[in-house]
């Protein structure tokens, strides 16, 4: 098997609420299919405000109830990362116009929610996993649910080597 692994990154705006919980759902369904090691799998926000900061309690809450280790640090998208990964996924179209101008390269940009296979025909503004930082806590569960559908589509279609 080849040492170079496939590459991911899940970008939000603040990386304390949905990348963050993307990542760690990512671990959790690789290991689930005995390929986590032959993923590199990160997570970073568009906005710098969290840089430093642990993840939204109530992230971290909705993914411990689910099952899964939180550990996480905030950091902002960095350029070279637009050179590092090869598998750019977004949160929303916000998060896509930002980071193209941040200058992470568009073929490797996409919308997560665009792998959901119960999705296939949607319009790109049915592909966004909606903000939940203003909301309560059930739009925390809900985050949870479509990025699992996304992820598990994700795997279904990464090339892995
Ligand atoms: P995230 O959620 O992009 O899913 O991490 C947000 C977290 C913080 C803020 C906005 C969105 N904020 O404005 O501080």
């Amino acid at each position: 098997m080849s040492t170079e692994r496939t590459s991911v990154l899940f970008v939000c705006l603040g990386n304390i609420c949905r990348s963050p919980m993307a990542r760690w759902v990512m671990i959790d369904l690789a290991r689930d299919r005995g390929v986590l090691q032959r993923l590199d799998i990160d997570s970073c926000g568009t906005g710098d405000w969290h840089s430093g900061e642990p993840a939204d309690p109530r992230s971290a809450t909705c993914a411990a109830r689910n099952g899964l280790k939180t550990d996480h640090v905030a950091r902002q998208f960095a350029r070279d990362d637009g050179e590092r990964f090869e598998y750019i996924l977004v949160m929303d179209r916000s998060n896509q116009r930002d980071v193209l101008a941040m200058g992470a390269p568009k073929h490797k940009v996409r919308l997560l929610r665009s792998f959901d296979p119960l999705l296939i025909d949607a319009h790109e503004r049915e592909l966004e996993v909606p903000d939940p930082y203003y909301g309560g806590e059930q739009g925390f569960e809900q985050m949870y649910q479509m990025i699992r559908r996304a992820c598990n589509g994700l795997l279904d279609t990464l090339p892995l080597r």
